[in-house]
């Protein structure tokens, strides 16, 4: 599929160590006939490779077997045990900001030409610039009309990080389709501007000044949703305030009830993360 998304036009890829397709993407490049310099290509550093960030770089470069790599990403802020796989405590070594500042020394390397985040919140970002002189260039986090992450856009919007969506769609599967394709304004947008739900809600993102990386593995709906449309201020605004209803607000890719029952991602609080505690 991402030799289809090339052959499309796709130029962006985001992959990462821990979606073990790193190879397949890699050799997806070279297949493409695609020259190298028009892909925007993303791979990230997997928790157990935080106290060991040069290691986990050159580990990613062989299975891509790629010249260079455009962005970077530190997966999630947690660090987890190289052996056992059970994530470090909050404040515990390795800490995201030793991380970042291994991470850092990449960049000294023509081979990593940026690096950022991925799941940090404001709460996060503010601890890492307190102590780290390079500013993230990107986050990569879960949004769309029911977590449209306000604070942290307009945080990110000041300091100039690029904010990318991930789960743009919410994630939908067969056994579990997505709310927020099913969100009724959504769907009288999608009518109204004779177009798929799934292009609103990218069309919204791309609006906001967000990237995105929405996937398919379905040619029909991959071609699909490179098209875009461009929404009213009206019909932008009122997409923008759904997620105020009640019960709307909500985490899609990680399983909002786990998150908000447990109050606990990968062995760190709610609190610890800087994540809102939703209804
Ligand atoms: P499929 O591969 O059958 O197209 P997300 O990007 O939010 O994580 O969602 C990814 C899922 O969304 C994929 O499993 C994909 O399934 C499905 N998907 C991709 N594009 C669309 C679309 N335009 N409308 C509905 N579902 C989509």
């Amino acid at each position: 599929m991402v030799l289809a998304a090339l052959k499309l036009g796709y130029r962006h890829l985001d992959t990462a160590y821990g979606y073990g397709n790193e190879e397949a993407v890699g050799r997806a490049i070279r297949d493409s006939g695609v020259p190298r310099e028009e892909i925007f290509l993303t791979t990230k550093l997997t928790g157990k490779h935080h106290g060991t960030v040069k290691e986990g770089f050159e580990i990613s470069m062989k299975a891509l077997n790629a010249e260079y790599i455009d962005l970077y990403l530190m997966h999630w802020p947690q660090a987890s045990h190289p052996d056992t796989g059970k994530s470090i405590p909050y404040g515990e070594s390795p800490t995201f900001v030793e991380t970042w500042k291994s991470m850092e020394k990449l960049l000294s390397d023509k081979r990593c030409r940026a690096i950022g985040v991925s799941n940090f919140s404001v709460k996060l970002l503010t601890e890492l610039a307190a102590e780290c002189s390079t500013i993230p260039a990107a986050n990569q986090v879960e949004s769309h009309p029911y977590l449209p992450q306000t604070s942290l856009h307009e945080y990110c919007k000041e300091k100039g990080i690029v904010l990318t969506a991930y789960s743009p769609l919410g994630q939908p599967k067969p056994s579990n389709p997505s709310p927020v394709l099913a969100e009724p304004v959504a769907k009288q947008l999608a009518e109204k501007y004779k177009t798929p739900v799934g292009t609103i809600l990218l069309s919204w993102l791309i609006q906001r000044g967000w990237t995105t990386v929405p996937k398919s593995a379905n040619p029909e709906r991959l071609k699909q949703n490179m098209d875009l449309v461009k929404l009213s201020s009206d019909d932008f605004n009122t997409l923008s305030e759904v997620h105020k209803q009640r019960g709307k607000l909500m985490h899609l890719c990680i399983g909002q009830e786990d998150i908000m029952e447990k109050g606990v991602i990968s062995g760190w609080s709610l609190e610890d993360m800087g994540w809102e505690k939703m209804d």
